[in-house]
């Protein structure tokens, strides 16, 4: 693995640092407050390719490579992970699985506009009662030859409010366990289709996030993702990539707060010098960035490891368990080196210590992460 990016890669992360501090900084607290979400902003985004950045040109996207994804997520969410969330679930959970499984007609239908940013697309796996323990779906697809019948509840879902194009896992064959679920292709607007109350969320309070319920919606048969019984297999693999996401979304809020803190302890003088020049300062500092730079190197590897056509299951799980939980680390270090004033709105710390919480929890708790790598590290 090299330690030198290429020029092509500084070159993304300069373009989203520089969009993060000049397009999405501005309005952030004001959002994080209102719960508004980023519409502008995420149409910028679109326009600049970074909703689509991973997909081939061929079907709208950047052709970039996943290296330069978690640079960009990190510049993005050191300072609006609720903007960086949606870039997430874009890129890694919407646009990657449908280029990778969908039809050719699947892509142009649906992947070509998502990759252009000109719409959004959500990911549907969790339900009241199926969130960690992903195969029992409560959601049902029947079959009916031409078409599947859809019904059930879908919770927690990013974008659940402003995407297009759902993907939505559902039972078709319950006796079939994991292997009776299919992933099916679900426009906004189908009849029966309802968009739940928005959530008043902790953190990510400008994403959004909602139920959905189907009622008895007809969708038809080409919108199902893979061979019949694919769906659960298609959301593991999805998963496996859209962790990497949300271990840089982690690394990225981690090193913003980092860089506040480090800024603020040269400012604040407190017994005749900056607090920076206090050992229990210092030291705090010292901590922040060793565990940023091993959050980041974790991630870069997971990366590295998918752009090598290797395994990168593992990787993604450590990368995530372990950047989320240096996320909620360093964000409470960087309020505490604030003081006073890191509990208050206007000097962002106490928001990114809020959107901190949900890296430990979606795509995978920490539990679930623990689960896929002691299992992959016990296997024989
Ligand atoms: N890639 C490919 N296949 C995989 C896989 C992967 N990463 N992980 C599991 N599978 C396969 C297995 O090989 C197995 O297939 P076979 O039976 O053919 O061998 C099948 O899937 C079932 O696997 P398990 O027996 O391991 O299944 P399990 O019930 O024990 O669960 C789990 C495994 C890892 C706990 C899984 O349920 C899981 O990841 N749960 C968490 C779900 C999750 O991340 N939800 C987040 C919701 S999405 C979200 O948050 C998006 C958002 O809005 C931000």
């Amino acid at each position: 693995m090299d330690f030198l990016m290429t020029e092509e890669q500084l070159a993304v992360r300069d373009a989203a640092r520089d969009f993060a501090q000049n397009v999405l900084k501005p309005g952030v607290i004001e959002r994080d407050t209102h719960q508004r979400f980023p519409e502008a902003e995420i149409k910028q985004l679109g326009e600049l390719g970074f909703l689509g950045m991973m997909v081939d040109p061929k079907y709208g996207g950047g052709g970039m490579d996943t290296i330069s994804y978690v640079l960009a997520m990190e510049e993005i969410s050191k300072v609006d992970a609720s903007s960086s969330v949606v870039m997430s679930v874009n890129n890694s959970l919407v646009c990657w699985g449908l280029e990778q499984f969908g039809t050719e007609e699947q892509k142009q239908k649906y992947l070509v506009p998502l990759a252009k940013g000109e719409i959004i697309g959500a990911f549907c796996l969790s339900e009241p009662e199926a969130g960690s323990d992903a195969t029992s779906q409560r959601t049902t697809a029947i079959d009916k030859g031409d078409h599947y019948v859809l019904n059930g509840t879908k919770n927690w879902i990013t974008n659940g409010g402003t995407a297009s194009v759902y993907l939505v896992m559902a039972q078709t064959d319950v006796e079939k366990g994991h292997r009776g679920i299919n992933c099916l292709i679900v426009e906004k607007g189908m009849d029966g289709f309802i968009v739940g109350a928005k959530e008043d969320k902790l953190g990510i309070r400008g994403s959004d996030t909602h139920t959905l319920m189907f009622q008895d919606v007809k969708v038809p048969n080409e919108n199902r993702i893979g061979e019949d019984g694919f769906g659960f297999k298609f959301a593991m693999k999805t998963l496996s990539g859209g962790r990497i996401g949300i271990a840089s979304q982690a690394l990225g809020i981690a090193s913003g707060a980092y860089e506040l803190a480090l800024a603020y302890s040269k400012e604040r003088t407190t017994f005749g010098k900056p607090i920076s020049q206090h050992q229990a300062i210092a030291f705090k500092l010292a901590d922040m960035a060793l565990e940023i730079e091993n959050a980041r190197n974790l991630c870069l590897k997971a990366a590295w490891l998918k752009d090598s056509g290797m395994d990168y299951e593992l990787a993604g799980s450590m990368a995530k368990v372990y950047s989320s939980e240096v996320a909620m680390r360093v964000t409470t270090e960087a309020v505490q080196v604030h003081g006073g004033y890191g509990y208050v709105k206007e000097y962002h710390v106490e928001r990114l210590m809020r959107d901190a919480k949900i890296t430990q929890i979606y795509e995978g708790t920490s539990e679930i992460q623990r689960i896929v790598i002691s299992r992959a590290i016990l296997k024989d």
